[in-house]
């Protein structure tokens, strides 16, 4: 078992990462909330694996629980489910002194989390999450959403859990390709401050060391982003650097309709397009570039994209929110572990970039 505090001007939270703790989520909540009534949000392929045990296990410790299931994907995190899940928790006479728990990954971390912030003024709750993304990202820093038609995370707010509970057992039943979309964020944080981490992902051979190290690994991710969200609660200024990769890689994504890459996959290539400028700059150091390569390889994620209309990406780009008059903020690595925000001309970015 590891445990981290996350220490925010509002209240502190622990993070706490066990293996097959799941199993007896019970006893963990019990530790943190002394009421009755519980609503239980989930989605039906989280459903199906842990609905059942998690119910089971906050029944026998006492707890009244009210289970909801939505459909999984990003489409549930709409505007329409928000008044779906209102309903249900007025129906099940939710007030200010119960709890929520978030059951799933990001999509219904974030919509259980705006829906928690705002019913009845703010209801506390807890996030249980279940992909690896909301293991070492969603579920901690406090940014909850739903998105609306013209676009994401558009409707949101900042609101911390009371605790997050991890069980990284729960990452075996996750389908291949959002295991390495989640990775994609690992290697980005080992990328921007953990030189330690990056090498240690490299020394792993096979997807059973993966699953044995993932106790350690879900620790150092959430105690970089807790750190970085502690210095920068409201997203203002040193929480950019989270964003490395994902300027270029929002670009790809929308290029390609959201279709053809997904998130994990766009950061992916865009941490390799703005270290390939970067190293050409000199601003990163000789051979970081390679470094990248072999470690996205080695977890089976793109490097580069076939794209015929640069000029798309770099519009798409150039209308980052990072983006002030003819400059724009852009993330990159000196070395490994070592990131640091550069003011690039919009002009020179045109000249050089290539995916
Ligand atoms: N709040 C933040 O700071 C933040 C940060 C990054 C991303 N996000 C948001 O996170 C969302 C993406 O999250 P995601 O990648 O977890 O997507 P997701 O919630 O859709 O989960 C991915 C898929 O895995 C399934 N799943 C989850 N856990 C499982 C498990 N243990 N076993 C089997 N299947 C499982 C889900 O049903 C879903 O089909 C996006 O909406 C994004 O905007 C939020």
């Amino acid at each position: 078992m590891k445990s981290l505090n996350v220490n925010i001007s509002e209240n502190n939270y622990p993070i706490i990462i066990e293996s097959g703790l799941i199993l007896n989520i019970g006893d963990k909540i019990k530790n943190i909330y002394s009421g009755e009534k519980i609503s239980l949000i989930t989605d039906s392929n989280v459903d199906n694996f842990y609905g059942e045990s998690v119910v089971a296990s906050l029944q026998n410790k006492g707890f009244n629980v009210k289970k909801i299931v939505l459909p999984p994907g990003e489409k549930t995190k709409s505007i329409e489910n928000l008044t779906f899940l209102y309903d249900e928790l007025l129906d099940f006479t939710m007030s200010r002194g119960d709890l929520i728990i978030a059951l799933g990954g990001g999509v219904i971390g974030d919509l259980t989390g705006f829906v928690a912030s705002t019913l009845l003024r703010g209801i506390p709750f807890v996030q249980i999450p279940t992909s690896l993304l909301a293991q070492i990202d969603s579920s901690i820093g406090g940014k909850v959403a739903v998105d609306l038609p013209r676009g994401k995370n558009l409707v949101g707010s900042f609101y911390h859990p009371k605790a997050v509970f991890i069980d990284p057992q729960v990452l075996k039943t996750l389908e291949e390709r959002f295991l390495y979309d989640g990775m994609a964020e690992v290697i980005k944080t080992a990328c921007i401050k953990d030189k330690g981490l990056f090498d240690y992902l490299l020394e792993l051979n096979s997807k059973e060391e993966l699953f044995d190290n993932f106790e350690e690994i879900i620790y150092r991710c959430c105690d970089i982003k807790r750190k970085v969200v502690e210095a920068d609660e409201k997203d203002t200024g040193e929480r950019m650097i989270l964003n490395f990769g994902h300027t270029i890689g929002h670009a790809i994504e929308k290029y390609f309709d959201f279709e053809k890459y997904s998130h994990g996959e766009a950061v992916a290539i865009g941490m390799y397009a703005i270290t390939k400028i970067s190293e050409e700059k000199e601003l990163t150091s000789k051979g970081t570039l390679e470094k990248l390569k072999t470690m996205l390889v080695k977890y089976k994620l793109p490097y580069n994209a076939k794209v015929d209309n640069i000029e798309e990406i770099f519009d798409t780009i150039a209308l980052d929110k990072k983006s002030s008059g003819n400059f724009l903020n852009l993330i990159m690595i000196k070395n490994i572990g070592e990131v640091f925000i550069e003011k690039i001309d919009k002009a020179y970015l045109k000249e050089v970039i290539s995916i």
